[in-house]
């Protein structure tokens, strides 16, 4: 049997890391990883590919950038290619960027089933483009594998029938859980002169925050209050750096803040591991932060991952300046979020989608 697994944005490619190994245990499937080209940079793809041990992808589409609808439609063009010349059984879609979606509808139009890794978050958000590519891939999923509770009770509310719904935990923990002794060897805190808990990790890439001047111009200011009561590292994403110039809002930028390129994943994590705190708007770190049990500041007003605040370290903040700086200090004073870690978040999700798939397919 011929499995293919798509990829295209840096939070995909820990995603399918730990499938790319459950798979290797059954000799009769052969796996194939389909890389879209969505993320292109180094920093932003190949890295991950040397620290995550994935092999070249079989399939390279190359499409870059671009509108929603070029890039859209620029992954549509390559996968039917693929799929009409490959004929797999079975396309593997994790998370919920563009190119989960875009695969989904031609595997779809091909017959072929589709399994949905991460299936079930709802935001209940449409103005985020994850939220749409969320509810469009499970529409059209064979196999809908979920992370967390809240997940199977959105399917089963909007009628996906439940021998479809597999809750088997979180693949992207299982790579946090693998790659523990690597990340231990990252050299990023004394590249950075940081020790540990001493300052706080800071991503922001949503475009509700970034795309728009006056967000973003707040959220910069916040980071400059911020800055007074600790160091700060903040790695920025290429949208947000874009921004950040279109607006001229570098000099904004205090110069107590540690500014750097997108990281690793091993370099990454180990930033995550020793945070005093991180603030976030990414969906990942939410999970990552409550596996550590590190405080995570959520700059959002929803999460389609609802687990990680009722059960683990992250809390809602809003993107509300003054509410955020408030949350900051209460767990600088400590009061630290007690969390506890999600069932099913043991390392071994991606050994149970490839057992179900091998014994379904
Ligand atoms: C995408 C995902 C988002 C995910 C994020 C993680 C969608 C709709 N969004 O958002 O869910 O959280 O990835 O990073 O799929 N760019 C580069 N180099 C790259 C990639 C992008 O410079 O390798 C620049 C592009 O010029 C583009 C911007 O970053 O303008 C944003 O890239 P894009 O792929 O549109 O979406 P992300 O914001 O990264």
């Amino acid at each position: 049997k011929k499995i293919i697994s798509v990829v295209g944005a840096r939070p995909n490619f820990m995603k399918v890391a730990p499938l790319f190994r459950a798979f290797q245990q059954y000799t009769d499937i052969q796996h194939l990883i389909c890389h879209t080209g969505q993320h292109y940079d180094d920093r932003m793809s190949s890295i991950f590919f040397e620290e995550l041990e994935l092999p070249r992808p079989d399939f390279y589409l190359g499409v870059g950038s671009g509108s929603h609808a070029e890039q859209l439609a620029g992954i549509m063009l390559g996968f039917e290619k693929i799929v009409q010349s490959e004929r797999p059984d079975l396309v593997i879609v994790v998370g919920d960027v563009n190119s989960t979606v875009a695969c989904s509808l031609i595997a779809s139009r091909f017959l072929i089933p589709i399994a949905h890794v991460e299936a079930g978050l709802r935001s209940f958000d449409r103005t985020m483009p994850e939220e749409i590519n969320r509810l469009l891939t499970d529409a059209l999923a064979d196999y809908l594998f979920v992370s967390e509770p809240s997940g199977v009770r959105n399917l089963e509310k909007e009628g996906i029938p439940q021998e479809k719904i597999f809750f088997v935990g979180n693949v992207m923990i299982d790579s946090l859980l693998y790659y523990l002794p690597k990340i231990a060897q990252s050299k990023i805190l004394q590249t950075l002169h940081c020790q540990p808990g001493e300052y706080i990790l800071v991503t922001l890439h949503r475009p509700s925050n970034v795309d728009h001047r006056e967000e973003l111009q707040e959220l910069i200011g916040l980071l400059r209050e911020i800055a007074s009561l600790k160091k700060i590292i903040f790695p920025v994403h290429p949208r947000t750096r874009k921004k950040i110039h279109e607006f001229s809002l570098e000099d904004m930028i205090p110069t107590n803040v540690i500014i750097t390129e997108p990281l690793g994943y091993l370099d990454f994590m180990q930033l995550v591991q020793h945070a005093a705190l991180v603030i976030t708007d990414s969906g990942g770190i939410q999970e990552e932060t409550t596996f550590l049990q590190i405080p995570c500041i959520t700059v959002r007003n929803n999460t389609e991952r609802p687990v990680t605040v009722e059960t683990g370290t992250n809390r809602l903040a809003g993107t509300n300046p003054t509410r955020i700086k408030q949350t900051v200090m209460e767990i600088l004073n400590g009061n630290r979020p007690h969390g506890r870690i999600p069932e099913y978040w043991d390392g071994h999700a991606a050994e149970r989608i490839a057992k179900i798939i091998y014994e379904k397919l």
